[in-house]
């Protein structure tokens, strides 16, 4: 099946909503930097995987491109999320389609490097999203990882969390949307606080809305996918456990 309506990335021409819509992107319609390579789940031949930072890569990454310490502290909070929920992935094996191959080292850095960019924009301009996946790109050689830099703030197409190479991004986006600052939160409490701080205009507040909207959809397919209702869990020891406080 070929739904692809044009060429990802065109520009500004259509909302992301409806380029989404548009596209209705298939597994096979996926743009080359997905997926020439080898999964690095698969990848047990040296050479054979893109190279993937450990822990201490990342922290030189964030000292290179002089990561405030508040947004370390965060980034530190999206990793423990992110990598609890691709650990429920993995142990809820049976509930996915042709398996789950997510591979935790690149989920790691991914969630740890997603705001790299951040302050840099905050001071000069841009998309923090954007400039952070290119630095990303350009540090690792990794397209995966870089990806789920790039689209930690929105996902551009359909949200399905059963494609293989588009769980990575979708778990990373939803792990930044439960943590405020350094705290593990509720999306409601995370949107609530992006509309104080910069709803200052009906427009901003609408793509926020829409931001939630999205946000509420992956929580969704996330927890139909980890077996496991995730609006308030929250990792414990590396886990996911419901948050009954
Ligand atoms: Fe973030």
């Amino acid at each position: 099946m070929t739904a692809t309506v044009g060429m990802p990335f065109t520009g500004d021409v259509e909302s992301p909503r409806e380029a989404a819509a548009n596209r209705c992107m298939t597994v096979d319609d996926l743009p080359p930097l997905s997926f020439a390579a080898p999964n690095p789940a698969d990848a047990t031949v040296s050479g054979s995987a893109w190279p993937v930072p450990d822990m201490a890569a990342c922290h030189a990454l964030w000292d290179r491109y002089a990561m405030p310490d508040h947004i370390r502290a965060h980034s530190n909070r999206v990793a423990d999320m992110a990598m609890a929920l691709a650990r429920a992935a993995l142990n809820n094996e049976a509930g996915g389609l042709n398996g789950t191959d997510i591979h935790l080292p690149s989920v790691l850095a991914s969630a740890l490097l997603h705001d790299i960019a951040k302050d840099y924009t905050i001071r000069f301009g841009g998309n923090h999203a954007q400039l952070g996946g290119a630095w990303t790109l350009h540090e690792t050689g990794n397209p995966r990882i870089a990806q789920g830099v790039m689209h930690h703030v929105h996902w551009p197409w359909r949200v399905d969390v059963t494609v293989r190479e588009w769980l990575m991004p979708l778990i990373i986006i939803y792990a930044d949307k439960r943590v405020k600052h350094d705290q593990l939160v509720t999306l409601e409490e995370r949107f609530d606080d992006l509309v104080e701080r910069y709803g200052r205009t009906e427009r901003i507040r609408e793509r926020i809305r829409e931001s939630h909207e999205q946000a509420v959809e992956i929580e969704l397919a996330l927890s139909a996918r980890l077996g496991m209702a995730l609006h308030d869990a929250v990792p414990r020891g590396g886990e996911l456990t419901v948050n009954a406080g």
